[in-house]
């Protein structure tokens, strides 16, 4: 039997991961799940331990989920290893989120100063997980949730020299489930194709003759909520430049290509009912309200109010390819390998890739139109700058990297953000 270990476990996207696996047993034989956290997380670890529990107990197979404060104890011999963790939980996003809009600029998870932070905090930790498996499971699998999952799949390859890894996101699994309902067809019926980087890539669709759909998909989902994960606000794009750019972005483009309302909008929400972090730290409360009642034995509904949802497809499916050699198309971060031209060959990217025992096999996308492919080449220069200051811990790199980062106005104020910041995470900084 297969043994999972999940890092971050007291995440409250822990039942998504359970109800994943128990939908795929019959080709995911699972023996034992290690749900691992660390002392800040203690409560919630049993809370959502004691519920993933109940949730196999009421299904017809027998895994038995170890809750443990001890990484180490609970790699030695993993099969696969995902992370789900937050460094700092989510009180360290509200001041992601918080410090840059208090100085007029946008504050997000993943994308602008906030992200970097993410990186900067996540980095260190991740690599001391993969000298971990090196040392306790060095066949397993690394298949990394955490955000900015792009940067720190990144980090885990050309730091930790560890190239058993996937990273995840949810977002290209919404697209492909939402698209062909609005299309009137199957996702079947439809030929997809990501390319980008993680939370920025693009994708184009074609039927299943070969034809190129992505105009009737822009069609069909203009002006509409198109899947879009909840913590993103729906501006919409401008059409012509869908049209001309050919292809659909993700929904996290709008913070570059209408960047200006998003910050409106983000702003309006900072000094009104308070940043994403601040309004899921609610969501959270309420579903480990729920997570508490020793009645309940599945995922509830709550959950899909979480950005989220729908990772576990992501994320089971993955694991179920690799360890069945299914060869399934799943939209993962990994090494380009050539599948963007436009990108060094050893940097890490998201496309659409054939997964199986080997690992990704990607999906050649080709060059990108000239603005994406400048887009995409300032991206990846941001992403090697943070997880370069990341793990060098120096100052100067990280004030390179946020002088390139489209969404930080270069100066004094980003200064001021920056050392805000530092001093804000301190204790999850060691490095600087
Ligand atoms: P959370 O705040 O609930 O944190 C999850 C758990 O991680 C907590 O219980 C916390 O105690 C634990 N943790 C913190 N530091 C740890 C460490 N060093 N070792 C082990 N555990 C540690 O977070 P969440 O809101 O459930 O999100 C979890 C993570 O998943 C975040 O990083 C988030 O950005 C990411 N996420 C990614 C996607 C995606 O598309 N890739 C989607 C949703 C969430
Ligand atoms: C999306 C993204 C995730 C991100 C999440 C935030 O789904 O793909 O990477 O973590 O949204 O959701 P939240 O509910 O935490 O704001
Ligand atoms: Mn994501």
């Amino acid at each position: 039997g297969v043994k999972i270990v999940t890092i971050g476990g007291g995440s409250s996207y822990t039942p998504e991961l359970m109800e994943g696996f128990i939908k795929r047993y019959d080709e995911l034989p699972i023996r034992e799940i290690w749900l691992v956290d660390i002392e800040a997380g203690k409560e919630k670890l049993e809370i959502v331990g004691t519920m993933a529990q109940r949730m196999w107990d009421a299904s017809p197979y027998d895994v038995k989920i170890h809750m443990t404060l001890d990484r180490r104890e609970a790699l030695k011999d993993a099969d696969f290893v995902t992370t789900q963790f937050r460094v700092g939980l989510l009180n360290a996003r509200v001041k992601d989120e918080r410090i840059p809009f208090s100085y007029g600029m946008l504050g997000q998870e993943t994308n602008g100063a906030g992200g970097m932070f993410k990186a900067f905090r996540t980095i260190p930790i991740i690599l001391q997980i993969v000298e971990d498996m090196k040392e306790l499971c060095p066949n397993a699998w690394l298949v990394n949730f955490t955000n900015p999952s792009g940067m720190v799949t990144e980090a885990v390859v050309r730091y930790g020299k560890w190239d058993r890894v996937m990273g995840l996101c949810n977002v290209p699994v919404m697209a492909t489930m939402t698209e062909p309902k609005a299309l009137g067809v199957e996702k079947e019926d439809l030929i997809y194709k990501f390319a980008g980087l993680n939370h920025f890539h693009w994708h184009k669709v074609a039927d299943d003759k070969g034809n190129d759909v992505t105009y009737k998909v822009i069609d069909a989902m203009f002006d509409k909520d198109a899947g879009l994960p909840k913590n993103i606000h729906d501006i919409p794009f401008y059409r012509e430049q869908l049209e001309q750019m050919g292809m659909i972005p993700c929904g996290y483009h709008r913070y570059y290509y209408r960047e200006e309302e998003m910050l409106e909008h983000g702003l309006e929400e900072f000094n009104g009912v308070g940043t994403r972090a601040q309004q899921v730290k609610e969501t959270e409360a309420e579903l480990f309200e729920l997570y508490k009642d020793p009645n309940l034995d599945h995922k509830p509904e709550q959950l899909q109010k979480r950005g989220g949802a729908y990772y576990s497809d992501a994320a089971c499916e993955t694991i179920a390819a690799i360890y069945a050699n299914k060869d399934t198309q799943i939209v993962v971060s990994t090494k380009n390998n050539g599948a963007v031209p436009d990108l060094p060959a050893d940097c890490v990217v998201e496309v659409t890739a054939y997964v199986g025992a080997q690992g990704a096999r990607n999906v050649a996308f080709g060059e990108l139109p000239t603005a994406e492919k400048g887009w995409l080449q300032v991206m990846k220069a941001m992403e090697l700058l943070t997880i370069e200051a990341a793990v060098t811990g120096d100052y100067g790199t990280a004030l390179q990297a946020f002088t390139i980062n489209p969404l930080i106005r270069s100066g004094e104020t980003a200064i001021k953000i920056m050392n805000e910041l530092f001093i804000a995470h301190k204790k999850h900084l060691p490095q600087f």
